[in-house]
């Protein structure tokens, strides 16, 4: 199996989890290692004789698919994107690039060596902004509204998967996830944020009312959904993968978070919206349940406490990254 991102945070969550179910299996790591990409998150299976990484871009065709043809890949699982949606409103080059093109290529490989599976790791925010206080879900047959450079890269890849597929039969699977949350998340996400920030005595900052709404998933929940769609899923399908919460407001999570931490509402700082913010975001993922048998396994009260004590206890972690170009990152997203 080729794992493309995989020293990001869903990426190595997905290979430890992938090493510790199937033992017997190899997989290869394709990660360019950007900003946000962190050979320390799959530490416990460097020496492990099926991991293998290869420290090199999707973007470089010649790599990719002298790659597939000489470890003989029958999977590809692909994660390897920008993902940070204020970073492409700062430059969405490296947005259309990576997620774009880099799919483009990956796509070209698979074709030309006749990879059996592909599949393809996006997200809800194709969908664009469902209103706040509706019941509306977006669900499989929901059509394209990105508002955001990210949101639009991953569509852009979406179609391009899904065209692989229409014209020349490569055997595809898509899956479109909410916002996860758990170990190894990049702080600079909204759990991560306001955990590592809270440890730190620093405020949370909440972007404009904090009226906005995600579909909160855990992680460990993600990667057992992606198991079953390379299991059992249908060639062709697409699959929504959502959590366990009932349209609960970032207002109201980094609460959660604030009291399990022990703070109070001090530590909340009210700061400048995000250009485009959408409003609300929910999925319906009867399909996966009903065809699949997956559904969440944590509550959200539940994945909220496993997660705040991981970064208790891995502060090493978080704390090497919170140094050097994150600062200015920091410095520019908040300190307007
Ligand atoms: P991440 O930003 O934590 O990690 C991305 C990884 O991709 C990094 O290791 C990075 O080095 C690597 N990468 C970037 N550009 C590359 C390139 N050109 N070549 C090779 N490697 C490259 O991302 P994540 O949060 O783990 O997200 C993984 C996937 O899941 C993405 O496709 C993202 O769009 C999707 N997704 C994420 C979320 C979420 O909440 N995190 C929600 C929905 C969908
Ligand atoms: P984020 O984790 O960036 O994911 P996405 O934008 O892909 O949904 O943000 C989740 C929500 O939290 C989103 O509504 C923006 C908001 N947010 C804040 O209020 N403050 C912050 O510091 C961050 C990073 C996000």
């Amino acid at each position: 199996m080729l794992v493309t991102g995989g020293a990001g945070f869903i990426g190595s969550n997905f290979i430890l989890y992938w090493l510790k179910k199937y033992p017997q299996d190899k997989i290869i790591n394709l990660d360019k290692l950007t900003y946000a990409g962190n050979l320390e998150n799959l530490k416990s299976v460097e020496k492990n004789p099926g991991y293998f990484f290869i420290h090199d871009d999707i973007c470089n065709s010649h790599a990719v698919d002298l790659i597939i043809k000489n470890y003989q890949i029958e999977t590809i699982v692909h994660f390897a994107a920008e993902t940070h949606v204020d970073r492409s409103i700062m430059d969405p080059s490296p947005f259309i690039k990576t997620n774009v093109e880099g799919t483009y290529v990956l796509l070209e490989a698979a074709l030309k060596n006749k990879v059996k599976r592909f599949h393809h790791i996006s997200t809800d925010e194709v969908f664009g902004a469902l209103p706040l206080g509706s019941k509306t879900k977006f669900d499989e047959t929901t059509a394209y509204d990105p508002r955001s450079p990210y949101s639009a890269s991953k569509a852009g890849s979406d179609h391009l998967v899904r065209a692989y597929h229409t014209t020349f039969n490569l055997p595809i699977t898509i899956s479109n996830c909410s916002n996860n949350f758990g170990p190894y998340q990049f702080p600079e996400k909204l759990f991560s944020l306001a955990i590592t920030n809270l440890m730190e005595g620093k405020k949370v900052p909440v972007y404009g009312d904090g009226l906005y709404v995600r579909d909160w998933l855990y992680v460990e929940d993600h990667c057992r959904a992606i198991d079953l769609i390379l299991e059992k899923g249908v060639i062709g399908e697409t699959y929504l993968i959502g959590g366990l919460t009932e349209d609960i407001p970032n207002i109201e999570v980094i609460r959660r978070i604030i009291k399990i931490m022990g703070h109070n509402e001090e530590m909340i700082a009210y700061v400048k919206d995000r250009p485009g913010h959408d409003r609300r975001y929910a999925m319906d993922w009867r399909k996966i349940k009903e065809h699949l048998g997956w559904q969440p396994e944590y509550s959200f009260d539940q994945a909220l406490e496993k997660t705040i004590a991981w970064y208790k206890n891995n502060q090493n972690w978080w704390k090497d990254i919170k140094t050097g170009a994150y600062q200015e990152y920091y410095k520019k997203q908040y300190q307007h």
